[in-house]
């Protein structure tokens, strides 16, 4: 029976005082509700549905490029049972297990909705509800038991009795398995006869005990699965929590931290064992670092691959490719397209893009190289800069293996500086320099014999003259 996970995320969560819809808030590196999905998928959800409304527009777009997640609408937010009608409504029945997760809890682990799920079919239960037991049970739905143990239904706090408030302990998570055919059969039977005036899901409890469909509850393992976030003190909360999960997983591979409090990792990044992550350093998004790599400190890596052995040293990366035996940095700053080859060499306040820079080739110093293509064994002088741009097109510089470039040089583009070639410092090459040639372009420099010594002369004397017209 194919699965699938319904993730209620029209909230608006007014708590977070945002212009933004509560679950669009990124922890770590992606929205919140991208976690429960994530969760569902490696769970082994056939269909993951998101169910938008206050900022839809926002939610939908976390998910644009994502094949696995389909988007529903709920324009009225009527209540968590009228959310899952308005997917039953533009989806047809539901079909085998279905989950329910929030948009705002994205600590749920994978393993926990397989246990639930598992749980639910091996009982041919109708529907198995995952409850906690929090230190503050206030706000919760609380379970509501029959002296044998058997779960009668779920009561929202603010329809409990004062007694129950104060002795049920066992809350709803509000997440939960349901078997898709009798949940279709009956979620019509939910009213909204309640304190709220909403069409609760937790009611379906309730109905099922009445036509006799067994009903069942599962204690989570681990409460904090279930923390939900509706303030951004919880998003802090949640975050370090998750920045703990992630960066124990990486230690228990073989990577080094010298602080794990202060390094974040994003839920897709791989990192390489025997690799060594320093304080404040931060890998987002499709980032794969290899093995025997010595990343930061102060270093952000986006959507970067690092192939083993590389050295980034306070470093900002943004879809770059970096292989094995690098050394970048300190205060590097790679953008799009820079390939750096093997061995190569990237230094300090450098800024490369769209660059290949090929084996072995150095660029050390205060230099911006642009659209070019370098071959291997090449060295850059400090302050040389590629001026790729001349205002309305971007152009191409080339530079041959082994060619060396003085300090202070500017290439300008397109332009093609050949194999072997050299070019002299404080150059402005604008014309293609052959293989082997050397270029200069340069201005003879002027001596005057003794200068320095009349200049001062002259200097005194005036200032003397100055002095008696103010006395
Ligand atoms: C719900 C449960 C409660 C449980 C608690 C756990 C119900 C009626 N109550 O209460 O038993 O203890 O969760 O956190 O389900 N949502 C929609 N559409 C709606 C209403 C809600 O998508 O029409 C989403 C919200 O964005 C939110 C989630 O569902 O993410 C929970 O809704 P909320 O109304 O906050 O329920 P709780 O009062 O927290
Ligand atoms: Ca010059």
């Amino acid at each position: 029976m194919p699965m699938t996970a319904i993730v209620l995320a029209a909230g608006e969560g007014t708590r977070m005082k945002s212009r933004h819809p509560k679950v669009t808030h990124k922890l770590l590196d992606k929205p919140l509700v991208w976690w429960p999905v994530n969760a569902a998928r490696e769970a082994g959800a056939d269909r993951i549905v998101v169910v938008v409304g206050h900022g839809a527009h926002e939610v939908r777009a976390i998910f644009a490029n994502d094949p696995d997640v389909e988007c529903v609408d709920q324009t009225e937010r009527l209540g968590t049972g009228h959310a899952l009608m308005c997917v039953r409504d533009a989806l047809g029945d539901f079909h085998g297990p279905t989950v329910v997760l929030y948009g705002d809890t994205p600590l749920m682990r994978a393993e926990t909705i397989g246990n639930l799920v598992e749980h639910t079919k091996a009982g041919h239960h109708a529907c198995t509800v995952l409850t906690m037991c929090p230190d503050d049970p206030t706000g919760y739905g609380r379970i509501r038991r029959d002296a044998d143990g058997n779960v009668l239904a779920i009561v929202e706090h603010k329809d409990c009795t004062p007694q129950e408030q104060a002795n049920l302990t066992e809350c709803n998570s509000g997440i939960y398995c349901f078997c898709g055919r009798r949940l279709s059969q009956h979620i019509d039977r939910i009213g909204n006869d309640n304190a709220q005036g909403e069409y609760y899901l937790t009611d379906m409890v309730g109905i099922y005990r009445e036509v006799g469909e067994p009903v069942s509850a599962l204690l989570a393992s681990d409460d904090s699965e279930l923390l939900g976030v509706n303030s951004r003190v919880q998003l802090a909360q949640v975050t370090k929590i998750m920045q703990r999960r992630i960066n124990e997983r990486l230690m228990d591979g073989g990577v080094t931290m010298l602080d794990p409090d202060q390094v974040w990792v994003g839920a897709q990044v791989s990192v390489g064992a025997d690799s060594e992550l320093l304080p404040q350093t931060m890998l987002w998004g499709d980032t794969r670092v290899g093995r025997d790599c010595v990343i930061g400190p102060n270093t952000r890596l986006t959507d970067t691959v690092v192939a083993d052995s590389a050295r980034i040293e306070e470093t900002v990366a943004i879809q770059a490719t970096i292989d094995a035996g690098v050394t970048v940095g300190p205060r590097a700053y790679l953008r799009p397209g820079a390939h750096l080859l093997e061995g190569a060499h990237v230094g300090t306040h450098v800024e490369i893009k769209n660059s290949t820079i090929g084996r072995g080739s150095k660029v050390p110093h205060l230099s911006y190289i642009g659209d070019t293509t370098m071959g291997e064994g090449v060295n850059i002088g400090a302050g040389s800069i590629t001026c790729n741009y001349d205002g309305v097109l971007k152009h191409r510089t080339s530079i041959g293996d082994n060619a060396f470039v003085g300090s202070d040089t500017m290439m300008v583009a397109p332009l093609s500086i050949g194999a072997g070639a050299l070019v002299g410092a404080s150059s402005c090459i604008t014309r293609d320099v052959p293989a082997g040639a050397l270029a200069v372009e340069r201005s003879e420099q002027v001596m005057v014999e003794g200068y320095a010594a009349k200049r001062m002369e002259r200097l005194k004397g005036q200032r003397a003259r100055g002095e008696k017209e103010q006395g």
